[in-house]
């Protein structure tokens, strides 16, 4: 279809499609969603916020959850009365699986869904346009989750800020073979994108008006690029030269490993002010004979010496993590090692979980499975603790001030809603300030999972209001 522009010159204008996608899992699927739409958009997707009616739907699925691959089956179930709801109206829907369920379970798919017209693993979302393209002139299933040696990255478009917080991939993949862990299977080898990449990105962002920049990986402090210098640089390295960008007022970094927490990293943190004094640090277990079978390559004492190391380069800093209980073998005693741990740490935020058995993985196999009843029991006991040590860490802000991102409406009129160095969300009542900008806030009222508090006047960094927000909630 051609059109006139308003200054009379014809150009190429492309019909408008709407393009639903849902995310499951990790923020590298969120991450993945966002440059999947920007991948799309070229060839007139618009993001919806629901499937009726949508032209293509991508489930993002992932695999480190439990049950991935029947959730994948049961959303296919659902939205078959809806693509033949298409199809009566004489539309089209087409139906994409991507991610890790995609990569570990395409060929299964296919044959299962016949609904499903795609699928397409992690490495292959530049040819998502490709595959869409044959699919709509016929030219029947697609399917692609190779492992290409050339990186994923050089092929997508440049993400756009999506508001004053972005996410920043600069690395994927993991070689660390947990023995409960399919990433290493679905996700590929390490692979970490060149630093001038990133640095560019990052100054791309930076001029739209992002302002937190968090560096994502499955093993984001494996990071091991090309410097512009023609060295290798490490993160301590690549953040470094991040922080020197104009415009970037925050720097994290997701998800690392206790095994490559290096020196240079730590140093990072004490020279760098604006990296933030939160790590995630999955540490899963505070049994060294379970860390062993989980073939963590670490220690409890090791990851206390660097919990310690990095409180010394910052004294501020606090630290969440990831937890599984009832991992096979796990006994009472190896589970209470576990809660020591938190206690000793003193982890502000978490996530944990069941282990659950994924196919293929060597724990899958392994004797002395746990029975269900008792992995709820440590489940419930574990979260119950962390739950109480975020509320005192919470507890223990009121009255303290701090600086503050905003980057969300809130849920009430003149409500803005921001994020403190520590990740907590805090909200206050402000109806002039503008999306992205920073002020210093004081607390006034804390609750387990948030904070409310009054900006200091004459403290407010106007931002750039960057984002369409509406977008950005439903994605
Ligand atoms: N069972 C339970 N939890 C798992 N995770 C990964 N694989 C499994 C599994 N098989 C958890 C780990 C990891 C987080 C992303 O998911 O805690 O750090
Ligand atoms: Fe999975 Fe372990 Fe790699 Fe993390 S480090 S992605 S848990 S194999």
């Amino acid at each position: 279809m051609n059109g006139q522009d308003k200054d009379g010159l014809s150009r190429k204008t492309v019909a408008k499609k709407k393009l639903f996608i849902k995310s499951y899992g990790c923020q590298m699927n969120v991450y993945d969603a966002g440059r999947m739409a920007d991948v799309m958009a070229p060839l007139g997707f618009d993001l919806v916020d629901t499937p009726n009616g949508a032209d293509l739907v991508i489930l993002n699925t992932c695999h480190i959850r439990e049950k991935a691959a029947e959730k994948v089956f049961s959303d296919l179930g659902r939205l078959r009365p809806i693509k033949e709801a298409k199809a009566n109206d004489g539309g089209r829907m087409m139906v994409a699986v991507a991610g890790c369920v995609a990569q570990a379970e395409g060929a299964e798919l296919m044959a299962r869904a016949p609904i499903v017209d795609m699928v397409v693993g992690p490495q292959a979302y530049h040819r998502l346009p490709e595959m869409v393209a044959k699919v709509e002139r016929q030219a029947g299933r697609q399917i692609d989750t190779d492992f290409p040696v050339e990186p994923k990255f050089d092929f997508l478009p440049a993400p756009r800020a999506s508001g004053p917080a972005v996410f920043v991939s600069i690395q994927e993949g993991c070689d660390k073979f947990c023995t409960f862990c399919v990433v290493p299977y679905t996700r590929g080898a390490e692979y970490s994108r060149p630093a001038r990449d990133i640095l560019a990105e990052v100054r791309r962002l930076a001029s739209q008006g992002a302002r937190e920049f968090t560096l994502l990986g499955q093993n984001v402090n494996a990071y091991h690029g090309e410097g512009p210098d023609g060295r290798d640089w490490g993160l301590g390295r690549l953040v470094r030269a991040v922080a020197e960008i104009e415009g970037v007022a925050r720097i994290r970094y997701t998800t690392s490993h206790p095994r490559d927490v290096d020196d240079d990293l730590i140093a990072a943190h004490r020279e760098v002010s604006t990296l933030t004094p939160f790590i995630h640090l999955p540490v899963q277990s505070g049994s060294d004979r379970i860390l062993q079978a989980m073939n963590r390559g670490h220690t409890t004492a090791q990851y206390l010496a660097i919990i310690d190391r990095l409180r010394a380069a910052r004294e501020d800093m606090v630290f969440s993590s990831d937890f599984i209980v009832g991992f096979p073998g796990e006994t009472e005693a190896d589970y209470q090692a576990t809660m020591d741990l938190i206690d000793r740490v003193g982890f502000v935020q978490a996530y944990s979980f069941k282990y659950s058995p994924r196919p293929g993985t060597p724990a899958a196999g392994m004797g002395a499975q746990v029975a269900e009843d008792e992995k709820s029991r440590r489940l419930i006991a574990l979260q119950g603790r962390l739950t109480q040590i975020q509320t005192t860490f919470n507890d223990s802000c009121l009255g303290r001030e701090m600086d503050v991102l905003f980057d969300r409406p809130g849920r009430h009129p003149g409500q803005v809603v921001g994020r403190s160095p520590w990740m907590q969300p805090i909200h206050v009542t402000a109806p002039d300030m503008v999306l992205g900008s920073m002020a210093r806030v004081q607390v006034v009222k804390t609750s387990p999972n948030s904070l409310a508090g009054t900006v200091i006047p004459g403290s407010v960094v106007p931002g750039a209001n960057v984002g369409d927000f509406s977008r950005r909630e439903s994605a």
